[in-house]
């Protein structure tokens, strides 16, 4: 596998640039190459193209074999990129808008929808075969800002409308919604800066309803982040919230855990594992929704933050398979520097950077930590 010392993975001088891109041109082709049967235009396998056996050389094939999906959060801006998307299709079979179907995107103004974008990441995403996670229908962050005007029976109908309308649209086209989104402080209660938890508890289990009305085919997820160990008063709080929903008879099906990993702080492995088997014995699938690590405060050269980051990946990626109900694990977007964490907005909140926190660089190479997750896959 192809990757660069750190300290070259930014765009390199223009002296470098011709030759990396000829080996990045070199490893995205490989990587295409890598990709069983050639998809056709129309994302059909021609019945006369013998599909190719798997190539356990990607990261799909990889979790195939483990009856698991791997997924990316993929935006539609970087669509234009070159490589992004042979490397996105080549290399997963699971798919998450990272922007394009959260409220302020869809229902910018009351009633008036805007799909296109998200239309594209799903039609990308059934060319290529992969799964599609839907993120998010209810969420306190990137809200319309006319959401934010209002409270009581307003809100609740304006969440109902925005639920029903999203989850109608795409109909039989998403195979998982993450519906309420960190409803939950650091205290196990509902977040107080969320507007929706004036609306009372019921709110969420109202989400869910028009949820699964809408799309009765769709698994419905709650998903929130640092609830990754097996104590702690966040985790336990998200415990009892799912615990109830699954009781009261609330269709829900699942719960994602982020995995935004923060080495300076973080649950052992088998605290994780711990925890998702106390969620699957709840009768819930989980999934690992939104993993990156970041590497920035991590002691030592590149390299051995590196040889870290691959470490603490493969510990977390066995963990979640030694769970049978852990069933897809998604990385929150494709490059380091497409990466939130690489936004010096959102950086700090993993210390100083810079973090390269995904699974492929800046020229779209493998890295360590890509070898980290193939070797967990591969039980190795
Ligand atoms: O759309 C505007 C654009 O019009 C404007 O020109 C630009 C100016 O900076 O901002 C754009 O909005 C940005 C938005 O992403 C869409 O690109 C916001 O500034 C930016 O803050 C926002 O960041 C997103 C963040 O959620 C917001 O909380 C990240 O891309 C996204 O990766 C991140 O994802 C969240 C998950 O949805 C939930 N779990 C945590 C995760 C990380 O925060």
């Amino acid at each position: 596998m192809w990757y660069t010392r750190p300290d070259v993975i930014h765009p390199a001088p223009r002296r470098f640039a011709a030759r990396l891109t000829l080996v990045s041109l070199m490893v995205s082709l490989s990587a295409c190459v890598r990709r069983s049967a050639p998809i056709a235009p129309t994302g059909h396998t021609p019945s006369s193209v013998a599909a190719a056996p798997p190539d356990l050389g990607s990261l799909r094939a990889l979790a195939s074999t483990q009856k698991r999906h791997v997924g990316v959060a993929l935006a539609t801006w970087h669509f234009s990129e070159p490589h992004y998307q042979e490397v996105a299709a080549a290399q997963f079979n699971s798919l998450t808008p990272e922007n394009e179907m959260k409220w302020e995107s869809v229902e910018p103004q009351p009633g008036q929808f805007s799909f296109r974008a998200g239309d594209a990441l799903v039609s990308f995403a059934e060319q290529h075969q992969m799964r599609v996670r839907g993120h998010t229908l209810v969420w306190h962050n990137q809200v319309a800002s006319w959401v934010k005007r209002l409270s009581g029976d307003q809100l609740h109908s304006a969440m109902i409308n925005h639920v029903t309308a999203s989850v109608e649209h795409w109909k039989g086209r998403i195979a998982q919604w993450d519906v309420v989104n960190e409803a939950i402080g650091d205290d196990g209660a509902l977040r107080q800066n969320s507007p929706f938890t004036a609306l009372g508890p019921g709110y969420i289990a109202d989400a869910f309803r028009a949820a699964h009305a809408a799309d009765p085919s769709a698994e419905l997820v709650y998903n929130d982040y640092e609830t990754e160990g097996d104590s702690g008063a966040k985790s336990d709080g998200m415990y009892r919230l799912v615990k109830e929903l699954k009781e009261s008879g609330v269709p829900i099906h699942g719960v994602g855990f982020q995995m935004h990993v923060d080495p300076r702080n973080w649950p052992s492995a088998d605290s994780i594992q711990r925890n998702l088997e106390r969620f699957a014995a709840l009768g819930l699938f989980v999934e690992l929704t939104e993993m990156d690590i970041a590497v920035g405060e991590l002691p030592g050269t590149p390299e051995e933050k590196f040889t870290r980051q691959k470490q603490i990946a493969h510990e977390i990626v066995s963990a979640c398979l030694r769970v049978p109900a852990c069933v897809g694990i998604t990385f929150w977007g494709l490059t380091d520097p497409q990466s939130w964490l690489s936004d010096e907005h959102w950086g700090r909140l993993r210390g100083r950077g810079p973090h390269f926190p995904l699974l492929f660089d800046a020229n779209y190479r493998p890295k360590p930590v890509f070898d980290g997750v193939a070797q967990a896959f591969r039980g190795e």
